[in-house]
């Protein structure tokens, strides 16, 4: 029997610590759909346009800038990825669900290691106004797992957050700021540490509600 296909397309968002697996499920998820012909499209954040790519430089520690200055990039990248020629709007608009790797829990776990939260909430409170997402799928897995497999990888670690130290203040913040919005934001976390087939079935799952 064919399955019932929602007729609103959604806006799901995966988060997770570097190394988490987090892109490999988004892609895994955003696949899947479109095998079951729901149309759907995979982007990411930072994006790969000016901004974004700005951002990166500051990450890779090859442009410097102060932590101020990167969650206002982050946010403002994240309003491009809202509105721009094909960003979130217009392919919802056009009927197409979209899946984000990473989005504005990101920015609330990653640059309050050095700001407020208040201040990055109201950085991002546009974005949340305007795109916020059907459902945040949180992939779980902890720093040290995450620290074995970016080292696996890629022998060597590429940004200012793949540390213990980053990492675990980055779940922490995760955590507690799910726990602290969970009146007004769907949060899924996902454990992590199994098979890739074995988690990915656990995400299909757990969003197949939204779609059919
Ligand atoms: P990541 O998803 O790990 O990128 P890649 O696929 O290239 O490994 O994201 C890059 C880094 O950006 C990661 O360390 C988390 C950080 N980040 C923030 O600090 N704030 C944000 O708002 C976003 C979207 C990412």
């Amino acid at each position: 029997m064919a399955e019932k296909i929602a007729a609103k397309p959604r806006f799901i968002a995966f988060e997770g610590l570097d190394g988490s697996g987090k892109s490999t499920h988004a892609k895994l998820f955003c696949n899947r759909l479109n095998e079951l012909s729901v149309p759907c499209v995979f982007n990411f954040e930072p994006t790969d346009q000016t901004i974004g790519r700005l951002i990166r430089q500051i990450l890779s520690g090859e442009k410097k800038a102060d932590p101020r200055t990167v969650a206002l990039l982050f946010a403002a990248d994240r309003i491009e990825h809202i509105t721009g020629e094909n960003g979130i709007l217009e392919n919802l608009k056009n009927g197409i669900s979209v899946v984000s790797d990473r989005y504005y829990f990101s920015s609330y776990a990653y640059q309050t290691t050095a700001m407020p939260l208040e201040w990055v909430m109201s950085l991002n409170s546009q974005a949340k106004e305007i795109a916020k997402p059907d459902c945040h799928i949180f992939i779980d897995i902890s720093p040290e797992t995450c620290l074995e497999r970016i080292y696996k990888d890629r022998k060597t670690t590429s940004d200012i957050f793949e540390n213990k130290k980053s990492l675990t203040a980055a779940r922490d913040n995760f955590m507690r700021i799910f726990e602290m919005t969970a009146k007004d934001e769907k949060v899924i976390i996902i454990d992590g540490n199994d098979e890739i087939e074995a988690v990915s079935k656990k995400v299909f799952d757990s969003l197949k509600p939204l779609f059919f």
